[in-house]
């Protein structure tokens, strides 16, 4: 393991220079264009309404919200918490179960050579509601998992633990999925070191999950999420629910890069899955994974890891859609890329032809002899029930046995439009959570929110297949991994977990756009211009007189508006002196524009006299008949807007300063 781990990490750096090369364009081609600017940036000292939670605990990685009962639940290191939605830092508004593991266990952990820091501790992974009345929830226990329930009443443990050790995995950093559905449970991770990665239902008995000979249906995969799909709502061929799984996992098929070992999937099984009679016992009957695929397809470049997902769900199951955040296996570099999917054509892969069973001598191909009826691996449905299927006990061997060594299929489930909505360099997305809002314009945009591993977040709305930065917060000081997202459409909040606490932030802040064009260039499906500031649409009654412009970010706005907030300054310098203008670009997407005189200055090279930048305007060494009036504009999205004026007035008569004077502060 060691040496090859070793002699994989001395070939990344060649190829990596390779396929970077071809990506970032260095030092050959320009950089792509498909990379985002943020249009604003906020440090953490200029977050407005932000709210902070931390108690004494580490590790804020699981967070369940209950929006109309207004309760945030975390799950900490040793610790669960709840939370007031309105403001999860007021005193007195949180409730703490402590729950940390025996000394004596902990002493197991550490005998057992786990790290005392970080993993012989009780890291809460699983936290769900059970019913009514109880919240099911497992922690790793110090490499010895345990799961109980909290009497949410009394904000308690109900007497009692149970046994975790197939819900929860041993490891706190173990990639890991659950889900607790009418009263079923299902999880996914590689529970201990030695043993396989498996998706299972747990509850009720007898457990079901997924076969691991003579065809290993999961290659050492790390789960990032899963998801009930409700397919048999109105379904007229009478269709079984679903559940997705998303991971990546050792790549079977030949990947675009030699060095590149891992693929990303999609998996599902059917709710009403109970295994088969003789072949496949306990084992899934409708299995079946897929290769994800983001790719930037001019330059044939490939995240393959997946580190996020986030569906959303439409009117009906077919228009549910699907976000996922991608990065590389390859640890020296950074770069994500955000690809949406739809459901629907992952319906069409797990339909679609197999893939060969891996001891065929053809292993990568598609399968293209004889397939078993019903077809292997689907659900049980109207069409099966008519023909005496009545459940997955029904199927025949030979169609169990088809399954069993065909898990993969063929097609790969390509994002929409060919291509990410989203890439950025240098970057390390972690984790992904999107809400969906009508516009003035009466379009519905996905908004996304989706954090880095330096502990920054980033608001995107996605417009006709782009997506536009609406602005990058840092959240917290300390560069530290965004662990946990979700949104509470009651609150109009985001509540983030990581290492250090918990943050609850607006979904919006308005009120930092102080202009009309401000407000528009922002492109904030929650903003609007209401004539005399940028306000929250969400909490204007009368809408007729709102101003936006989601689609394009430019109309809207009179010409002259904010012409009078613009700064006007006058400025006497002496020949020879050097001036700065200022002229502050409030957004990374503004460039900026000078005029004297109402011409605009032209090729700002060496020799012109003066330099611009993008805190404003150098003239350097001032001369006469460089004396007038300066006006500094910001153009964005094809706008000029005025953002200060100058009158200069250079004045010959003065002699020329000693060398050794500092030049004019502005
Ligand atoms: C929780 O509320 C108590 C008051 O009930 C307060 O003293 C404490 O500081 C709060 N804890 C946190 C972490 O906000
Ligand atoms: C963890 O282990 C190290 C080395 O064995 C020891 O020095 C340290 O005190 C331990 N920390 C805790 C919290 O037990
Ligand atoms: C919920 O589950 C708990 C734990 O099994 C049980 O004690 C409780 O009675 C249940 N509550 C309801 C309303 O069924
Ligand atoms: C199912 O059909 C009913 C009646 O046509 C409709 O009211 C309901 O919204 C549909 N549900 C979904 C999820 O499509
Ligand atoms: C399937 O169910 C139908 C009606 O419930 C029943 O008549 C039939 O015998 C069942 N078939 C099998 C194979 O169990
Ligand atoms: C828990 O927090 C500590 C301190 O920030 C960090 O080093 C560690 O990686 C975290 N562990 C997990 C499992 O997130
Ligand atoms: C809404 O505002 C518009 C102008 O902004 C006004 O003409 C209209 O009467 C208002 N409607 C109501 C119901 O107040």
């Amino acid at each position: 393991m060691l040496k090859m781990a070793s002699r994989a990490s001395a070939l990344r750096p060649l190829l990596f220079l390779c396929v970077l090369t071809a990506v970032w364009g260095f030092p050959f081609r320009p950089s792509l264009d498909l990379d985002v600017t943020p249009r604003i940036t906020v440090f953490s000292n200029g977050l407005l309404g932000c709210r902070r939670f931390s108690g004494a605990a580490l590790n804020y990685s699981s967070l369940l919200l209950e929006d109309e009962a207004g309760v945030l639940y975390i799950g900490a290191r040793g610790a669960v918490f709840a939370l007031d939605t309105g403001d999860i830092s007021a005193p007195g508004n949180n409730m703490t179960i402590e729950w940390e593991a025996s000394p004596e266990q902990k002493r197991q952990c550490m005998s057992k050579g786990k790290d005392n820091q970080t993993q012989c501790y009780n890291h809460i992974r699983f936290l769900q509601r059970y019913n009514e009345t109880h919240l099911y929830v497992c922690g790793t226990n110090a490499f010895r998992p345990l799961c109980a329930y909290i009497d949410v009443e009394h904000f308690r443990l109900s007497s009692g633990f149970e046994e975790g050790r197939e819900k929860c995995p041993y490891d706190p950093a173990k990639g890991y999925t659950g889900l607790l559905i009418d009263g079923e449970m299902y999880t996914a991770s590689q529970y201990e070191f030695r043993s396989s990665p498996d998706i299972r239902r747990n509850i009720p008995y007898p457990i079901v999950k997924t076969e691991e000979a003579p065809t290993r249906w999961l290659l050492e995969a790390d789960f990032v999420g899963s998801a009930l799909v409700r397919e048999s709502v109105n379904s007229s061929i009478g269709d079984d629910d679903k559940i997705y799984f998303f991971f990546t996992e050792r790549s079977q098929e030949p990947m675009p890069y030699f060095s590149q070992t891992r693929v990303a999937r999609v998996a599902r099984v059917c709710k009403g899955d109970w295994g088969g009679q003789r072949t496949l016992q306990r084992k899934w009957t409708s299995f079946l994974k897929a290769r994800l695929v983001c790719s930037i397809p001019d330059y044939d470049f490939h995240l393959n890891v997946l580190r996020s997902v986030f569906v959303v769900e439409g009117r009906d199951p077919q228009s549910t859609v699907f976000y996922g955040v991608f990065g590389l296996e390859w640890t020296n570099v950074k770069a994500s890329a955000v690809c949406q999917y739809s459901i629907t054509d992952v319906q069409k892969a797990f339909e679609g032809p197999y893939v060969e069973n891996p001891d065929s001598p053809q292993r990568w191909a598609e399968y293209t002899g004889k397939v078993p009826e019903p077809r292997p691996g689907s659900c049980i449905t109207n069409q099966l029930r008519a023909r005496g299927f009545n459940s997955s006990f029904d199927l025949p061997d030979n169609v169990l046995n088809f399954a069993r060594r065909h898990p993969l299929v063929f097609r790969q489930v390509r994002p929409l439009g060919e291509r990410p909505l989203l890439f950025k360099r240098s970057v390390d997305y972690t984790r992904i959570a999107v809400h969906r809002v009508s516009a003035l314009d009466g379009v519905q945009y996905d908004v996304l929110f989706i954090g880095t591993d330096e502990g920054w977040l980033h608001k995107a709305v996605e417009v006709k297949g782009q997506v536009h930065i609406i602005e990058e917060l840092q959240l917290f000081e300390e560069p530290q991994p965004v662990d946990s997202m979700v949104i509470s459409q009651a609150q109009r909040s985001i509540y983030v977990g990581s290492p250090s606490g918990v943050l609850q932030l607006p979904l919006s802040t308005c009120g930092r756009y102080t202009s009309c064009f401000d407000c528009i260039f922002a492109r904030d499906p929650f903003c609007a211009w209401d004539g005399t500031g940028c306000v929250e649409v969400a909490l204007v009654a009368n809408r007729s007189g709102l101003i936006q412009d989601v689609m394009n970010g430019n109309t809207g706005c009179e010409t002259s508006a904010g012409e009078d907030m613009a700064a006007y300054r006058t400025r006497s310098v002496a020949e020879g002196d050097d001036v700065l203008l200022q002229c502050e670009q409030r957004s990374n997407l503004a460039t900026p524009q000078w005029t004297l005189d109402g011409r605009e200055l032209e090729g700002y090279g060496l020799d012109s006299g003066y330099r611009v930048g993008t805190d404003g305007l150098l003239v350097i060494g001032a001369r006469p008949e460089q004396s007038g009036r300066y006006r500094c504009f910001a153009v964005e999205n094809g706008v000029r807007v005025l953002v200060a004026s100058y009158t200069v007035w250079v004045r010959p008569d003065l002699p020329p300063p000693p060398p050794t004077t500092p030049p004019p502060v502005a």
